[in-house]
């Protein structure tokens, strides 16, 4: 798989994630950091993925979460690291939030304009997924603020916070797919890469 270019370094990622912070502080901050870590441990046994990239693409994602809280953070984000030039990790902003390329098999509702929603719609539908894609889809569903977690865990986390519909069955397989697919991809279970996973899920303490 090609090397990413259109992506910041990561100290860039990490001062731009900082100005977030103060922006909008909240959980998000610490699970994108969470994200980011397990992203790099994953991608560092993955043939093709880079970890740096894996990092910064983890570290941004939920980036537009620095304006809004809603799923609209999701065209926040892409819309803000566009303008920063940062082509790769702007899909990213808008991806992660799809293991299934259909708007309305999230969690919860959208709150915004109609022509938002078919804009992110439009874009899923125009892009081929990539590891990197899946990647921080899946390390989105596995991180907790405090650490990482079983994935199952935090989907009824999410789905406790933020309502379910009928679609939330084959979006909760999708993750469950996810796992499965870098099980393989790295040649082995991803949990075991991710230290303090036991400890996050079942709350001992270390
Ligand atoms: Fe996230």
């Amino acid at each position: 798989m090609d090397q990413l270019t259109k992506i910041p370094s990561k100290q860039r990622a990490h001062e731009i994630l900082a100005e977030a912070e103060r922006m909008n502080p909240g959980n998000w901050v610490q699970h994108s950091h969470v994200a980011a870590r397990a992203a790099e441990a994953i991608a560092a046994h993955h043939p093709d993925l880079q970890p740096d990239s894996a990092y910064v693409l983890g570290l941004l994602h939920d980036i537009g979460r620095r304006e809004s809280h809603s799923m609209r953070h999701v065209l926040t984000g892409y819309r803000f690291l566009q303008r920063l030039g940062y082509d790769d990790a702007a899909r990213i902003a808008l991806t992660h939030a799809f293991p299934i390329k259909d708007v309305y098999s999230i969690f919860g509702e959208w709150n915004c304009p109609t022509e938002e929603v078919q804009f992110v719609q439009e874009y899923l539908d125009q892009v081929e997924y990539n590891d990197y894609d899946r990647l921080i889809q899946l390390c989105d569903v596995l991180s907790l603020s405090t650490g990482f977690c079983l994935i199952e865990k935090r989907l009824v986390d999410v789905a406790i916070r933020r309502g379910i519909n009928d679609r939330v069955a084959s979006r909760m397989r999708a993750y469950l797919d996810l796992k499965n697919y870098f099980d393989e991809k790295i040649v082995r279970n991803v949990y075991s890469i991710l230290p303090g996973v036991v400890e996050n899920t079942f709350g001992f303490s270390s």
